[in-house]
C-alpha cells in the first residue's frame, strides 16, 4: 500500500494522507541554517548545531507523534454558528480536511489543503544564503459568499541548547526574553542575550497584524497543548510579553476575502549572529539591523520566489553532475534524485539530528562523516574538502581519533572518547576518495592539529600514516586488528567481558581490550591499505607505499590463516580468543561484514573463497527485504559480545537487516562480475521498488533507513531510523560506481558496468573535475566486462579513461 507517488518531473514526493504510518519529513537548508519538516508541519530548527543552537523546541518521545511544529491556524468565522479551526498540515487540530497534499522536493516542502471551500497553499524553504526558514502561505477563498477568517501563526522558541532546555528548568524558567516589534509582526527573542549578546531569533511577517502573544501559557492556556490554543479558540490574541516561562511567538491576522480572493502572507523565522565587535547599547537592547534587512529580504512574493528559483537551480546543477537515462524508471530517479539528494544530507547532519537521533545525542561521527563524504564528493568537492580537515583535526597523535565531535565547536566530544578501531582507517577512506575525484594533491600537504591542538599539526597524509600506523601496532594473537571497544559495529563489544565481570555493556565506559579481533577491520586494511599506497605513490615516496603494501599483505594472509572458517568468513575473535561468526558458535554463527568488505577489498577472490563466502550470504543471510546482518540471532544475552544480543532477534545488530552493509555485498558480487545478484540485492531495500509496501516498511519511501526489522522480528520488513544512515552514501556508491560502474581513479574514470542481463542499454552523464563525460553503454545483455571503449572516437585500451587537463568533453562509447 502507498501514501502517495513520485512526480519525478518536479523531483517531489507527493504524500496523499497526513496519516502516514510515520511521521515522513524532509529537511531545509543546504548549509548553516537547518529544519527539519513532516508530512503534517512538525519539526524544528536550528543554526549550525542541533544541540547548541536550537531555535524552535521539539518534544520528545510524545503523544501523539511528531508534537511541536511550526503551525498555522486558520479559523473559519464566516457561519459564526458553526466557525471551524484547521491547520494546513492537519495537524495539531487534526480537524477533517477536505483536501490535502503534502509535496517534499529539494529543499523545500509545499502543502495545499482545504477545507469547507478556503484553501490554503504553503511553501516552506530556506533560502540559499541566508539563515532563515520562509513560510509563504496563501490563503483562497472558493466559496460565493465572502470569507471571514483569522489566521494565528505559533512557534515555540528553543532556549538554544537543546539538551539543557529540557532538563534545567529551575533556571531556564526564568531566563526567556522576548522583544516585541512593530505590533506585533516582528517578534524577537532574545534569551541569552543579555550575557552573550552574540545571537538572537526573530519571527516576523510582512503585513500588519491584529495582536500577538508571546508567552506560550497565554496562547495555549495552561492546561492545553497545541491541538487547543486559547487563543484560537477565543479568536483573540492577549498581546503577551513573555518573561520567563515559555516563549513562543504568534501572530493574529483578521483577513476578509470575497469569492475567489487570495491573500498571501510571508512569515521569515530567522537567526542573526551579531558581528564580534558589534556595539550594544545597554544590556538587552539587540542591534534590530540586520534583522530588517533579512526579514526586507523576503517581504514580496517574487522576492521569495526568487529565492526559491536560486535554491531550485541550485539542485539542478548538483544533480547534473552525475545524471542516468536508462529503462529503468525506478533507478533513474533514485541515482538522479532521491540517492543523491540523501547523500547531501547526511553529509550535513551525520548522525545528529533526525526523527530518530534526537540532536542532541550524537554530533558528528568520525566514522559516520568520513562514509558520508563517499556519496557527496561530487556533489561539492570544496565542502568535502573542509570536512576532511575538520574530521581529521580530531584525530589524536597516536591515530586514534574521537569517534563523534560537536559541528559547532568542531571539537572531540570527550564524552564517549575514542576507543573504536576502524575509525582511523575511515580518514584513509574518504581523503582517497576527495583525492580521486578532483586530483587535489594539496590536501595531503595542509597542515592539521591533533586534537584540534595547532602545536602539535602535521601534514593530512602524516595523519593518514597515523591511521595506518595505528592498525599496524595494534593487532592481535593471530595477527588481525584488534577492535577496542567496537569497530563499525558499534554493539560488538569483545572487550567488555574480561575486565568487567559481572557488568552490563552499557554500565561501563571504554575498554581497550588486548585481544579480541576484527576480521572486519583487516578487510578495511586490505582495501584502503592500498588506498594509502596509491596517495604515498602520488606524493613520489615509493618506500613508503611499499611499506603499506607489505602491511597490507600480512593482514591479507592473516585473514586467509584465522579469518576463514571454510565457507565464509570469520567475523573476529573474542577476549578470549573463541571466533565470532563460526560454525562453530551456536548462535551468529555468520555475519554479513566480513563477506562484504574482504571480497570487496578483493581477499580470497584468487583463492575462490570471495564466491563461496558470497554463495553463504545468498543461502543463510538473504531474505525478501534484504540482506540481515547475523544469523542465527542472539536468542540470548551473550555479555562477551556486549550490546550486539541485547536487542530482541531480528532487530538492529541483532540479525536486522541493517541496510548500510547490503551494498557492501552487492559491491563484493560486481567484483565478481555478478550483475544480476549484485542489482537483485540493490533492489530489495531501494526505496523506489519498496514503495509499494509502505505499509509494511513504514518510513519515508523516498529515502533509506538504517535498519528494516529481520525474518526473526516480530515485524519482519518494518524500517526505522530513516535518513541519517550511512546506507546513503555507500548505496550511491554501490550503484554509480560499481553496478553502473563510472568510478573515479587517479588517472582518470574508469568505466566498467555490471548490470543485470535484462538493465537494457544506459546513457550516464558525469561532470569529472573539470570535464563532462557522455557515456553511452551497449550492455549487449551481458552482466559485466568491457569488450570495446571509445573515446572521442578513438578506441583505448582498459577501462580507464586518461584524463588529461584541458580537455572538455568526453565522448564515451561502451560495449559490453
Ligand atoms: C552508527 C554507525 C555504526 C552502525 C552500526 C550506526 O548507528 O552511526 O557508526 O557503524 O550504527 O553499528
Amino acid at each position: 500500500m502507498k501514501y502517495g507517488y513520485f512526480d519525478d518531473a518536479a523531483r517531489e514526493y507527493v504524500i496523499t494522507t497526513p496519516k502516514t504510518p510515520l511521521p515522513w519529513i524532509n529537511y531545509l537548508g543546504n548549509k548553516e541554517f537547518f529544519s527539519l519538516i513532516s508530512n503534517t508541519c512538525g519539526g524544528y530548527t536550528f543554526y549550525k548545531d542541533a544541540k547548541l543552537l536550537r531555535l524552535t523546541r521539539y518534544r520528545y518521545n510524545n503523544v501523539p507523534y511528531d508534537n511541536n511544529g511550526k503551525y498555522f491556524y486558520i479559523k473559519d468565522v464566516t457561519d459564526a454558528a458553526n466557525t471551524v479551526v484547521w491547520n494546513p498540515g492537519w495537524q495539531p487540530v487534526k480537524t477533517k480536511l477536505d483536501s490535502y497534499e503534502c509535496r517534499h522536493g529539494l529543499g523545500y516542502s509545499k502543502f495545499t489543503s482545504s477545507k469547507n471551500d478556503v484553501e490554503a497553499k504553503l511553501l516552506t524553504f530556506v533560502p540559499m544564503n541566508d539563515n532563515c526558514e520562509i513560510s509563504k502561505l496563501t490563503i483562497t477563498n472558493n466559496k460565493n459568499t465572502a470569507a471571514k477568517l483569522s489566521l494565528f501563526s505559533y512557534v515555540e522558541w528553543c532556549l538554544w541548547n537543546a539538551d539543557d532546555d529540557m532538563k534545567n528548568f529551575q533556571r531556564n524558567l526564568s531566563t526567556g526574553e522576548v522583544e516585541v516589534v512593530d505590533g506585533g509582526s516582528v517578534i524577537f527573542h532574545k534569551t541569552e542575550y543579555r550575557e552573550r549578546r552574540n545571537h538572537y531569533a526573530i519571527y516576523g511577517v510582512n503585513t500588519k497584524v491584529d495582536g500577538f502573544d508571546t508567552s506560550r501559557d497565554a496562547f495555549l492556556g495552561a492546561y492545553n497543548g497545541p491541538d487547543s490554543p486559547d487563543v484560537v479558540a477565543e479568536g483573540k490574541a492577549t498581546n503577551s510579553v513573555a518573561s520567563g516561562w515559555s516563549p513562543i511567538a504568534s501572530q493574529q491576522i483578521n483577513l476578509e476575502l470575497a469569492p475567489g480572493e487570495s491573500k498571501t502572507f510571508i512569515f521569515t523565522l530567522g537567526y542573526i549572529e551579531n558581528p564580534e565587535d558589534d556595539k550594544w547599547e545597554a544590556p538587552s537592547v539587540v542591534n534590530k539591523k540586520p534583522a530588517f534587512k533579512m526579514l526586507d529580504s523576503y517581504k514580496t512574493e517574487e522576492a521569495v520566489d526568487k529565492a526559491l528559483k536560486e535554491l531550485c537551480d541550485y539542485w539542478d546543477n548538483l544533480l547534473g553532475i552525475y545524471h542516468i537515462s536508462s529503462k529503468n524508471e525506478k533507478v533513474d530517479r533514485m541515482v538522479n534524485i532521491w540517492n543523491q539528494y540523501q547523500c547531501m544530507v547526511t553529509f550535513n547532519m551525520s548522525r545528529s539530528a533526525s526523527y530518530y537521533e534526537s540532536g542532541i545525542g550524537r554530533g558528528m561521527g568520525f566514522r559516520d562523516s568520513c562514509q558520508d563524504l563517499l556519496g557527496f564528493v561530487h556533489l561539492i568537492p570544496d565542502r568535502a574538502r573542509q570536512r576532511i580537515i575538520d574530521i581529521a583535526s580530531t584525530q589524536f597523535q597516536d591515530g586514534s581519533a574521537y569517534h563523534q565531535y560537536q559541528p559547532l565547536t568542531k571539537k572531540g566530544n570527550s564524552d564517549i572518547g575514542s576507543g573504536f578501531n576502524d575509525d582511523p582507517l575511515w580518514l584513509i577512506a574518504g581523503t582517497s576518495a576527495y583525492v580521486r575525484e578532483t586530483g587535489d594533491l594539496s590536501i595531503l600537504k595542509e597542515i592539521v592539529p591533533f586534537d584540534n591542538d595547532m602545536s602539535v599539526a602535521k601534514t593530512l597524509m602524516e595523519h593518514l600514516k597515523c591511521s595506518l600506523n595505528f592498525t599496524i601496532t595494534h593487532k592481535g594473537p593471530h595477527g588481525l586488528p584488534l577492535i577496542g571497544r567496537a569497530d563499525w559495529n558499534d554493539c560488538l563489544n569483545l572487550n567488555c567481558f574480561s575486565e568487567h565481570p559481572g557488568e552490563s555493556f552499557q554500565t561501563f565506559g571504554p575498554s581497550e581490550g588486548p585481544v579480541a579481533e576484527s576480521v572486519f577491520i583487516a578487510g578495511m586494511f586490505v582495501k584502503y591499505g592500498e588506498e594509502y599506497a596509491q596517495l604515498a605513490e602520488l606524493l613520489g615516496d615509493d618506500a613508503e607505499a611499499k611499506r603499506a603494501r607489505d602491511e597490507v599483505k600480512k593482514v591479507y594472509d592473516a585473514v586467509l590463516d584465522a579469518g576463514w572458517d571454510g565457507e565464509w568468513f570469520v567475523r573476529a575473535y573474542d577476549a578470549y580468543s573463541n571466533k565470532v561468526g563460526s560454525k562453530e558458535c551456536e548462535e551468529g554463527q555468520i555475519y554479513i561484514e566480513p563477506q562484504g568488505f574482504c571480497v570487496l577489498a578483493g581477499i580470497g577472490v584468487k583463492e575462490g573463497l570471495a564466491a563461496k563466502a558470497l554463495k553463504s550470504v545468498e543461502e543463510r543471510l538473504d531474505t525478501k527485504y534484504g540482506v540481515m546482518i547475523l544469523q542465527p540471532a542472539y536468542t540470548k544475552y551473550h555479555l562477551e559480545l556486549g550490546e550486539v544480543s541485547s536487542y530482541p532477534p531480528g532487530y538492529k545488530e541483532n540479525a536486522g537487516i541493517f541496510c548500510h552493509n547490503n551494498p557492501w555485498v552487492s559491491i563484493a558480487e560486481t567484483v565478481l562480475g555478478h550483475g544480476n545478484r549484485a542489482f537483485e540485492i540493490y533492489k530489495k531495500t531501494c526505496p523506489a521498488y519498496i514503495e509499494d509496501i509502505s505499509d509494511v516498511h513504514c518510513t519515508e519511501p523516498y529515502v533509506y533507513s538504517q535498519m528494516v526489522a529481520g525474518r526473526d522480528a516480530k515485524f519482519f520488513g518494518q524500517g526505522k531510523n530513516s535518513w541519517l544512515t550511512g546506507t546513503a552514501a555507500w548505496t550511491f556508491v554501490n550503484i554509480s560506481q560499481y553496478i553502473l560502474g563510472v568510478y573515479p581513479t587517479h588517472n582518470g574514470l574508469s568505466i566498467n558496468p555490471c548490470v543485470p542481463e535484462d538493465f537494457g542499454d544506459f546513457t550516464i552523464t558525469r561532470k569529472y573535475r573539470d570535464a563532462i563525460y557522455t557515456i553511452d553503454v551497449k550492455t549487449n545483455g551481458s552482466q559485466s566486462g568491457v569488450k570495446k571503449l571509445t573515446v572521442n572516437g578513438k578506441e583505448i585500451e582498459g577501462t580507464v579513461i586518461p584524463y588529461e587537463a584541458g580537455i572538455k568533453e568526453y565522448k564515451v562509447e561502451v560495449i559490453m
